[in-house]
């Protein structure tokens, strides 16, 4: 079938982005959207505006689609089983998303594929989990099953006295997992593109920088790391990939040991905010992939264009006119690629991004920082 429409459900900058990729592919994109207003709406001209965890808004959005994906992991389960038996088709599908929307299905899952994964246990309550602490040593690592997201619903507890915070405003069907603490020393994320017919094809591997829980910064390729080390991280992503039947991007976020021995965090399945360098540093960016895959159409390359590209996230910060500050970045930085998702600023809230290509790892770096911070009023460059 000749996918002619995709349908994407949510309407942040992951749908814009995907919007923008859609363009040359010379496929139409109807958004099912929250808002009039939201970032992808302002650029998408079929657009409904409608509630994703309403079924009947979302099969009747669908039926003017040929296929549906999604800008976030959030649609229930038993609404993609429904447009299943519609006989849309739903990439990633439901059997897939699911290992992205229940961390707790998702570690079982990995584990059970012998994918290097912290030690973990479902805990029913704080007595469980000051038993879980007890027995693996303080700080454990504690996450709500779902619904989490940018470090919410994830905690560090240093000891018995802490373990009743998680529990505190728990939603019903929500569990909490409990984790060893793994004392990395970075992490690292890597995207794999997956068709139905099963064609796939790995992006080089990225170091990704959090802080405070939000993602923000990237490195690629990840630095020192050995062309055995990201050979085997990419095989691995290859194998998850094909294992859960993954259909559109796959991220894979990962952590790394001192001695190099990673583990898998988690897993994602859209494109991720730690493959937004592709955009101006790969072959093929990973929103024109996932579309591509979701359309069951051939992938495109993945490999990077430069040797090094630097990925910066914008977050609302002391600058509320993000235009004006644009214009000066795009005549102090030429080389800046800079994109603005159209959102209010708000302080934290990721608003945009900024990615430099080159050969020096260090000058890529530092120029997409100086951006970055510029757009975030971090130079005191307001008003010049
Ligand atoms: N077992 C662990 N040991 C040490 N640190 C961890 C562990 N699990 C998670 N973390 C840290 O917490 C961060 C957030 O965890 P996770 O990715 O599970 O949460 P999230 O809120 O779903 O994130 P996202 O913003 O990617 O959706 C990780 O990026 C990592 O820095
Ligand atoms: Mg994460």
């Amino acid at each position: 079938m000749t996918v002619r429409t995709i349908g994407i459900i949510g309407g942040g900058q992951l749908a814009r982005m995907m919007h923008a990729a859609s363009i040359p592919l010379g496929v139409r994109i109807a958004l099912l959207a929250e808002g009039p207003d939201v970032s992808a709406a302002q650029v998408v001209a079929d657009v409904t505006v409608g509630d994703y965890t309403d079924a009947e808004t979302v099969y009747a959005f669908a039926e003017r689609c040929d296929v549906i994906t999604f800008d976030h992991e959030h649609v229930p389960q038993p609404i993609l089983r429904g447009l299943l038996e519609r006989g849309k088709g739903v990439h990633p599908g439901p059997d897939a998303l699911v290992h992205a929307q229940d961390k707790v299905v998702m570690r079982e899952r990995l584990s059970a594929l012998g994918v290097p994964c912290p030690v973990f246990a479902v805990v029913a309550d704080h007595d469980e989990l000051i038993a879980f602490g007890d027995r693996m040593g303080w700080p454990v690592i504690a996450k709500t099953s779902r619904g989490g997201y940018d470090g919410k619903g994830v905690w560090k507890l240093h000891g018995p006295e802490q373990s009743a915070e998680p529990f505190a405003d728990l939603k019903p069907g929500v569990r909490i997992l409990a984790e060893e603490f793994i004392d990395f020393t970075r992490e690292l994320s890597v995207l794999v593109a997956r068709r139905p017919s099963g064609e796939e094809r790995v992006y080089p591997v990225t170091e990704t920088v959090q802080t405070d829980g939000i993602c923000t910064h990237t490195f690629t390729p990840a630095p020192d790391l050995s062309a055995t080390q990201a050979d085997e991280i990419e095989r691995l992503a290859l194998r998850i990939a094909a294992e859960l039947d993954v259909t559109g991007i796959l991220a894979v976020e990962l952590m790394q040991r001192a001695d190099g021995t990673v583990v898998v965090n988690e897993l994602a399945m859209r494109p991720h905010n730690t493959g937004h360098w592709s955009i101006d540093g790969a072959h093929t960016s990973q929103f024109e992939n996932h579309l591509r895959a979701v359309a069951d159409l051939p992938l495109g390359p993945t490999d990077a264009r430069q040797p090094r590209a630097a990925m910066v996230n914008v977050l609302g910060g002391a600058r509320d006119d993000l235009l004006a500050a644009s214009a000066e970045v795009l005549a102090a930085e030429p080389r800046a690629r800079v994109q603005l998702y159209g959102k209010s600023v708000v302080p934290g809230r990721k608003v945009g991004h900024v990615t430099v290509v080159g050969d020096d790892a260090a000058d890529v770096r530092a120029r997409a920082q100086a951006a970055a911070d510029h757009l975030m009023g971090r130079d005191d460059s307001e008003g010049q």
